[in-house]
C-alpha cells in the first residue's frame, strides 16, 4: 500500500480517487482535516476496502511511527500542507508548523521505518515530497520558464514554508539516503477546490451574484494544470523518477488572472446564463495581494523527456470541466462555505475594494 499524506484536501483527494480507480493497490489516507480536508471529496469510496483513512496530524512523530509500522506502506506521498498564500500573509504561523515542522517529523518517521526494512522492501521504498513552483520566486515577462535548475527565491510566508520543506527532503537524501523525489507544479484547478482560491472563488461567487475580486491590474500570470493531470504527473515520477531528483510539472498554460476570470464569466453565460446580464459585470478591481508574485511557468521538459508524461488536457477542456463540475455540485459548494469560510473572506476581503 502507499501512504498519502493530506488525501482529504484538493489535490490530494483527487490523487487518491484517481490512484484507486487505476491500481488495486491500498491507499492509507492520513489527513488532519483542517479547514481545508473534506471527507466529502472521497465520498464515493464509502465501503472500499482499499482506502483507510486516519484523522491525524503529521506533526505527531508517535502517530506516524505507529501508522508506518503498522501498515508498512512502500511509499509516502506527501501532500499535506497549509496552501494558500492569503493565508499565510494573514498568520503564517500554521504554514511553519505544517509545512516545515510537519515535513520534517514525517521525514524523521520515514528514515526511521526504511532503516528498519532489508533487501526489496527497503529498496523500493519511495518519499515522494509534492511541492511548488512557487519556491522559484517571480518571473519577468521575457524570462523563460521555471527549470529544476532554478534558484530558490521565495517571496511569501507560504512559498518560504514550501522552500524550507524542499531543502529538508533534498538533505535527508543527501545525509542519510533515504529515497526520495521531489515534484514542483504549477497552479492545479479542477474539482474539489476549496473556493478560497481564484477559479473555483469566481465560479461560487458569480453564481451568488457576489463581486469577483481580481486583485492589482489582473495582469499577473499563472501556469495552469488541470488536476489529474498533475496527479498523472506524480504517478509516473513515483513509478520512474530518479532518486533524489526534482521535476517540474506544468501545463504549458500560461495566462493572465484577468483572462482566467473573463474566461470563466463566458463559460457560465452559456451554462448558466443570469438574467442580470453578463457575469463579466461582477469584476471588481481590488486591492493587491502584499508581496504578489508577478508571474510563474514551467518548463515541463525534463518529466517528458525522461519519463514520456504530458498532460492530457488542454486549458480550454480543463476549465469546461471545471465550470460544469461545480454546476453539478451545488451540495459540495453549500457544505464547504461554512461559518469559517465566510470569516475567511470577511478577513481578506473586507475593506479591500479599490
Ligand atoms: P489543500 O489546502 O486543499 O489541502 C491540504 C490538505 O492537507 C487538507 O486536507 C488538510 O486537512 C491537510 N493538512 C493540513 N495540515 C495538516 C497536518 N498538519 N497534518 C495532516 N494533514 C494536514 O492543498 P492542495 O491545494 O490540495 O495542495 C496539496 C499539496 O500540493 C500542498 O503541499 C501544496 O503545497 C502542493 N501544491 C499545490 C498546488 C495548487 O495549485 N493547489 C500546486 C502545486 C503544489
Ligand atoms: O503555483 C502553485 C500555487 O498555486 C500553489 O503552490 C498554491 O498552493 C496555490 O494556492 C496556488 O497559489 P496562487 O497564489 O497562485 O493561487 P490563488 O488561487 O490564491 O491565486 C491565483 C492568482 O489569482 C494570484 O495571482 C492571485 C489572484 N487572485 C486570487 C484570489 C483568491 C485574485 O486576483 N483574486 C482573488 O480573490
Amino acid at each position: 500500500m502507499i501512504l498519502v499524506t493530506g488525501g482529504a484536501g484538493f489535490i490530494g483527494s483527487n490523487f487518491v480517487l484517481t490512484w484507486l480507480a487505476q491500481s488495486q493497490e491500498p491507499v492509507l489516507n492520513l489527513d488532519a482535516l483542517t479547514y481545508a480536508g473534506n471527507l466529502a471529496n472521497l465520498a464515493s469510496l464509502q465501503g472500499d476496502a482499499r482506502h483507510t483513512f486516519v484523522q491525524g496530524d503529521i506533526c505527531d512523530r508517535a502517530l506516524m511511527d505507529q501508522l508506518l509500522a503498522s501498515h508498512r506502506p512502500r511509499a509516502i506521498v506527501h501532500f499535506a500542507a497549509e496552501s494558500h498564500v492569503d493565508r499565510s500573509i494573514h498568520g503564517p504561523g500554521a504554514f511553519m508548523k505544517t509545512n516545515v515542522d510537519g515535513t520534517f517529523t514525517l521525514l524523521e518517521a520515514a528514515r526511521a521505518h526504511w532503516s528498519s526494512l532489508q533487501g526489496d522492501e527497503k529498496a523500493a521504498f519511495r518519499f515522494h515530497h509534492v511541492s511548488t513552483d512557487e519556491v522559484y520566486g517571480s518571473l519577468k515577462p521575457s524570462d523563460p520558464p521555471f527549470a529544476e535548475t532554478n534558484a530558490y527565491e521565495p517571496n511569501s510566508p507560504y512559498s518560504a514554508s514550501k522552500a524550507a520543506s524542499d531543502h529538508l527532503v533534498r538533505a535527508w537524501h543527501h545525509t542519510y539516503g533515504l529515497p526520495v523525489v521531489t515534484t514542483n507544479c504549477s497552479n492545479n484547478y479542477g474539482p474539489y477546490h476549496f473556493p478560497e482560491k481564484l477559479i473555483p472563488l469566481m465560479i461560487v461567487n458569480a453564481l451568488a451574484g457576489k463581486p469577483l475580486p481580481v486583485y492589482g491590474d489582473g495582469q499577473q500570470i499563472r501556469d495552469w494544470l488541470y488536476v489529474e493531470d498533475h496527479c498523472s504527473g506524480i504517478r509516473a515520477v513515483l513509478a520512474g523518477g530518479r532518486l533524489g531528483e526534482t521535476y517540474n510539472i506544468g501545463g504549458w498554460n500560461e495566462k493572465a488572472n484577468l483572462d482566467i476570470v473573463k474566461t470563466v464569466c463566458a463559460l457560465l453565460d452559456e451554462l448558466r446564463p443570469d438574467p442580470a446580464g453578463p457575469y463579466s459585470r461582477l469584476i471588481t478591481y481590488v486591492t493587491d495581494r502584499p508581496g504578489h508574485d508577478r508571474r510563474y511557468a514551467i518548463d515541463a521538459r525534463k518529466i517528458e523527456r525522461e519519463l514520456g508524461w504530458r498532460p492530457a488536457e488542454t486549458f480550454d477542456t480543463g476549465i469546461r470541466k471545471t465550470v460544469q463540475w461545480y454546476l453539478d455540485h451545488p451540495e459540495w459548494v453549500a457544505q464547504v462555505q461554512s461559518g469559517s469560510y465566510r470569516d475567511w473572506l470577511a478577513t481578506n476581503y473586507t475593506g479591500r475594494s479599490e
